[in-house]
């Protein structure tokens, strides 16, 4: 059972991959953390975002294995994550490992922007997860505030604007439903509730429970 979760920044998709693969006991890939890898590098060593042959590079030698989550969550990072991931030579880098990720025996979670449409159109359950950009917001600006980045709810909901009209206007792989995915609009949903939901289209789709 392939698990598709797709949806824009800070809509709480990875909240509800992690539910479903805790539920299901399948692995789950948190395929943003690629990107933000990807960026972070590209920070630290100072490289140029122009640069396409450093940074599919630094894509297809990527570690997966040892990826720092919490270091990899910073808003900067976040904005680093969203310009390398425009590149298509990037993109075809990361391709192979998530494909594989999905198709594994038994099957697996997996969260993004383009995991129902370009890396598992197959997949038996597709769910794009969303909420308002100002529900985003307050919630991107509670995460980034407790761990002491000197943000404000205006400069986050910016950011995440921003971020949206990037990763749903670039070509390659825009942030898209799909047009057999299930929405969760969790605007006004906690996050009991948004898992609730998102077992239900599992079970619906599947009949597993
Ligand atoms: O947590 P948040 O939604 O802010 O970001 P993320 O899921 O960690 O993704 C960071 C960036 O990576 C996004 O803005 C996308 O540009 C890019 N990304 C992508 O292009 N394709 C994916 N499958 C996952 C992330």
């Amino acid at each position: 059972m392939i698990i598709a979760i797709d949806g824009p920044a800070a809509s709480g998709k990875g909240t509800v991959a992690r539910a479903l693969a805790a539920h299901f006991r399948l692995p789950h890939l948190d395929t943003g953390l690629l990107y933000r890898a990807v960026g972070a590098e590209v920070l630290a060593r100072g490289l140029d975002f122009s640069d396409v042959p450093a940074l599919a590079g630094l894509a297809a030698a990527l570690d997966v294995q040892n990826l720092d989550g919490e270091a990899l969550r910073t808003g900067p990072v976040g904005e680093a994550a969203s310009r390398v991931a425009e590149i298509p030579e990037v993109r075809q880098a990361l391709i192979d490992l998530q494909r594989h990720f999905a198709r594994q025996p038994g099957g697996a979670v997996l969260d993004g922007r383009d995991i129902g449409t370009v890396i598992a159109p197959e997949a038996e359950v597709k769910i794009f997860v969303t909420a308002s950009p100002e529900a985003r917001a307050a919630r991107r600006h509670a995460e980034l505030s407790a761990r002491g980045e000197p943000v404000t709810p205006r400069s986050v909901l910016e950011d995440i604007l921003k971020r949206d009209q990037r990763d749903s206007s670039r070509a390659a792989a825009p942030l898209l439903r799909a047009a057999d995915a299930e929405l969760i609009d969790n605007t006004a949903l906690d996050k009991q509730a948004s898992i609730a939901r998102a077992l239900e289209i599992v079970a619906r789709r599947t009949g597993r429970g």
